[in-house]
């Protein structure tokens, strides 16, 4: 379960909690006080850091410090957690601060109230400081137990009620409201992305996306194999022929009252890349159960869409398969002709991605929306050019860069990305409209980005988020980021979304 998440404008020696948080910053020798650490401070007697300079903190983000309260206050134990340097105004980001609740909040697994001060970090909070604070303190309390056979009743659990204090409670409901709904989106997309291959496969994709997208009022269609036939979707039968469990195509809708814009969101659900007759290696196959992160994201967030009721029509257009080498696998040297009838030679079945995102494309545009955002765990590339964390972005100028400025407000890492023309050629084919896969590695997110493009409509603005590395952490934990699924890119694409409306 979640922790739940409430404000109050209480004072701390009236807030009895199993611990409290406080930020400290990076000095340039030792640990920095901040004004929401004043109160802790006045109860320990003015030594609070002196304590922590004792034990040896810093301030460094994900240093987290625990010391007694020695029973000064109505809580055992504080723990500060640090924020790193200072801006230069003096300040710390709100992505600083998310980072940190975060940190604190899996540092304190085992202590089930938590009550947290880092709402006071830059003085007197505001929305996005709010939303900072409970998104870092919610998404740092994930877990993802569904495997987990003799969990013990008692075993160290991340923090079931975080409490943040704050001078007016009443102001605080607003922004705790969108803090829960993004934290639930988020922890949707983490579960599916989590969820192992043999029990999330195309159908059951399509019917968890199903699901979710019924209890948030969306209208729901599922594209069964026959159905994609009777609809032309060859790319998707194509990836989806190797695999006995057959792929889907899942389109969810949710209209807005007075919707000020049409909104086309495209995710890639490959349940599984083994990368076909086109295999990749052992090493790191098992990575690509995380190969859905896109579908994941784009069914979370017009669910999320929907939950906070904003004045837009969105609808999520998801194509599914697994991607196995078998008998009836499709081949290198085949042609597929996709939805829109345009034709692709496949020199590669690994770049599967592309292939089966080619009919969502086309069947999206067909609704003739204002914009298209399609975000997908497209090319190894990405991580060559960008490292695991910073996603990609590229398309058309415009809507490309309202993305990336929208990453820079969720705390998603996102670039800008262009479109070479000259890379354009790496597609060419001799026999077809163009190949799926360039041969040479050279500028292979850029490739991939090209093959999209040929997809989407003259005049309609669109992004590609790719999010090979970003969506899935196959390192320590950080921050608010577990290991496994990350949520990567709902926070960006519903702030997109709510720039459009109000930009
Ligand atoms: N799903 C992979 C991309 C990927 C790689 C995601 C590593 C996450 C981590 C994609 O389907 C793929 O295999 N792309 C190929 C494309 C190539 C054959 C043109 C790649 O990146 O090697
Ligand atoms: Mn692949
Ligand atoms: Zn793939």
């Amino acid at each position: 379960m979640p922790p739940t998440i409430t404000a109050t404008d209480r004072p701390l020696e009236k807030t009895p909690a199993d611990a409290v948080v406080v930020g400290v910053g990076k000095g340039p020798s030792g640990p920095l006080p901040t004004p929401g650490a004043e109160a802790v401070d006045r109860l320990l007697g003015g030594r609070l850091m002196s304590a922590l300079a004792d034990l040896g903190a810093r301030g460094n983000p994900d240093e987290v410090t625990r010391l007694s309260s020695l029973g000064q206050g109505p809580f055992p134990v504080v723990a500060a957690v640090g924020l790193g340097a200072p801006e230069a105004t003096g300040g710390y980001s709100a992505e600083a601060v998310r980072r940190a609740a975060g940190a604190a909040s899996r540092a304190l697994s085992g202590r089930g109230s938590v009550v947290t001060l880092l709402a006071a970090v830059g003085g007197a909070p505001d929305a996005e400081r709010l939303h900072a604070v409970g998104e870092g303190a919610l998404l740092g309390a994930y877990e993802f137990t569904a495997y987990k056979s003799d969990l013990p009743a008692d075993r160290p659990a991340p923090p079931r009620e975080v409490t943040v204090v704050v001078p007016d409670a009443g102001a605080a409901k607003a922004p705790l409201v969108r803090v829960r709904a993004v934290a639930d989106a988020v922890a949707l997309v983490r579960d599916l992305v989590n969820t192992p291959p043999n029990d999330l496969f195309p159908a059951e994709l399509a019917a968890r996306g199903a699901e979710a997208g019924k209890a948030a009022g969306l209208s729901v269609e599922v594209l069964d194999e026959d159905d994609l036939v009777a609809g032309g979707y060859g790319g998707v039968l194509a990836v989806g022929s190797g695999s006995v469990r057959g792929p889907r195509l899942l389109r969810l809708t949710y209209s807005g009252k007075k919707a000020r814009k049409k909104v086309a969101l495209v995710g890639k659900g490959i349940t599984f890349d083994s990368g076909g007759l086109s295999i990749k290696p052992a090493q790191n196959m098992h990575h690509m159960t995380s190969d859905m992160a896109g579908a994941a994201a784009v069914i979370a967030t017009v669910c999320l869409v929907s939950r906070l009721g904003l004045p837009v029509e969105v609808t999520a257009t998801v194509p599914m398969a697994e991607n196995l080498p078998s008998g009836t696998a499709y081949r290198p040297a085949d042609v597929v002709t996709f939805r829109n009838g345009k034709k692709a030679e496949i020199t590669n079945t690994d770049a599967e991605g592309r292939v089966v995102l080619a009919d969502a494309i086309a069947r999206a545009a067909e609704d003739s929306p204002d914009v298209l955002l399609e975000t997908s765990t497209l090319t190894g590339a990405q991580l060559v050019a960008l490292g695991s964390r910073t996603a990609g972005v590229m398309g058309s100028d415009d809507l490309r860069d309202a993305v990336v400025a929208a990453s820079r407000r969720s705390g998603e890492p996102m670039w800008p990305m262009p479109l070479p023309e000259e890379l354009r050629r790496g597609i060419d084919s001799p026999i077809a409209d163009f190949v799926n896969a360039n041969a040479d590695r050279m500028g292979g997110m850029l490739v991939g980005a090209h093959f999209l493009a040929e997809f989407v409509p003259a005049g309609l603005p669109w992004a590609h988020i790719d999010i090979a590395g970003p969506s899935y952490n196959t390192g320590a934990p950080w921050g608010y980021t577990p290991k496994g699924g990350t949520g990567v890119p709902v926070r960006t694409l519903l702030a997109t979304i709510e720039d459009l409306l109000t930009g």
